[in-house]
């Protein structure tokens, strides 16, 4: 029989101190959410049986999450981040906000301050010309009613043909393979770039050593991050995950959702290489993305959770 003790009056009190209730200094929110956690966290260890030995490995395993900083990456490998985007898909439901281009997880591989350009922007620096397929990717920002929004800001970061990206690959140029693109007057948004690979998590890292207990492999589909915002519109943080990818639909990450596929198209044909200033083969990609108005100035902007940074 389980033995309990966490909901008796003495740990309530000895966790309502812990958690600073009994002052007044303090944050208020963050007592109540730690609070909650210590008794979660007691309850979980009660009902199953939690030995010492098995929580002091935990306790371990978050030391090593953080000194490698992949807890951004387990909280999306743990589905946490896609709950995230199903809840605030279902809040916006509920006010009645639907439509325009699903949001997805950002991940937590953004850097800030990429490199600004009207229209269009060569996003690679050329490091693999020799090996990476180029690709040309376009498409419009609308609005629910299919009209284009000039102006629009297209921030996307995407990785190279090894599955890495810049900034933290110390390898990469700065700000490889990340652009912004403001959108001309059809709200037209253009890059040359490179076919991206897919990735996993690294072999050696925490969070493949959680999945592999978990029996699961950390694998992403290739795929291209999108932030798109303009005045008046709620910011989208988005993927586009290409369609030619074996865990198109098995992304651990689980990031893929209907609306979100791009369609890849390889071109073999000398004279339109050449029309697009490539030596052979190349890929097109095509992608609309519809805004939603926003509901309030916040929504126009990305959420605040702490980011790389580079200076321009
Ligand atoms: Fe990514």
């Amino acid at each position: 029989m389980t033995v309990r003790i966490s909901n008796t009056a003495p740990m309530l009190e000895l966790f309502q101190d812990a958690a600073g209730l009994k002052n007044a200094a303090g944050n208020p929110r963050n007592k109540q959410i730690v609070l909650r956690i210590l008794q979660e966290t007691a309850r979980l260890i009660e009902e199953l049986d939690i030995s010492d030995d098995e929580f002091w490995v935990g306790v371990e395993y978050i030391n090593r999450l953080g000194k490698s900083n992949e807890a951004g990456l387990l909280a999306a490998g743990l589905g946490v981040e896609h709950f995230l985007d199903l809840l605030n898909d279902a809040k916006q439901a509920e006010a009645g906000r639907t439509g325009g281009t699903p949001r997805t997880i950002e991940g937590p591989l953004y850097v800030a301050g990429a490199p600004l350009s009207q229209g269009y922007a060569r996003m690679d620096d050329g490091a693999e010309d020799d090996v990476a397929t180029p690709m040309f990717v376009e498409g419009q920002i609308l609005d629910l009613q299919g009209q284009p929004i000039a102006g629009a800001l297209v921030d996307l970061w995407q990785a190279d043909s090894q599955g890495n990206y810049s900034h933290f690959d110390k390898s990469q140029s700065e700000f490889n393979l990340r652009r912004r693109i403001v959108t001309d007057a059809e709200g037209r948004y253009r890059a040359r770039s490179i076919v991206p690979s897919g990735y996993g998590c690294n072999p050696q890292g925490p969070t493949q050593e959680c999945l592999n207990q978990l029996g699961r492999h950390g694998q992403r589909p290739a795929h291209i991050h999108f932030f798109v915002s303009a005045p008046g519109y709620e910011h989208l943080t988005t993927q586009i995950n290409l369609s030619n990818d074996k865990y198109l639909w098995d992304d651990f990450a689980y990031a893929t959702r209907d609306g979100l596929i791009g369609e890849v198209h390889f071109i073999d044909d000398q004279a339109l290489a050449a029309a697009h200033e490539v030596a052979g083969r190349f890929a097109q990609l095509s992608f609309d993305f519809q805004l939603r108005p926003a509901a309030n100035p916040e929504a126009e902007q990305r959420s605040n959770r702490p980011r790389a940074f580079q200076e321009e």
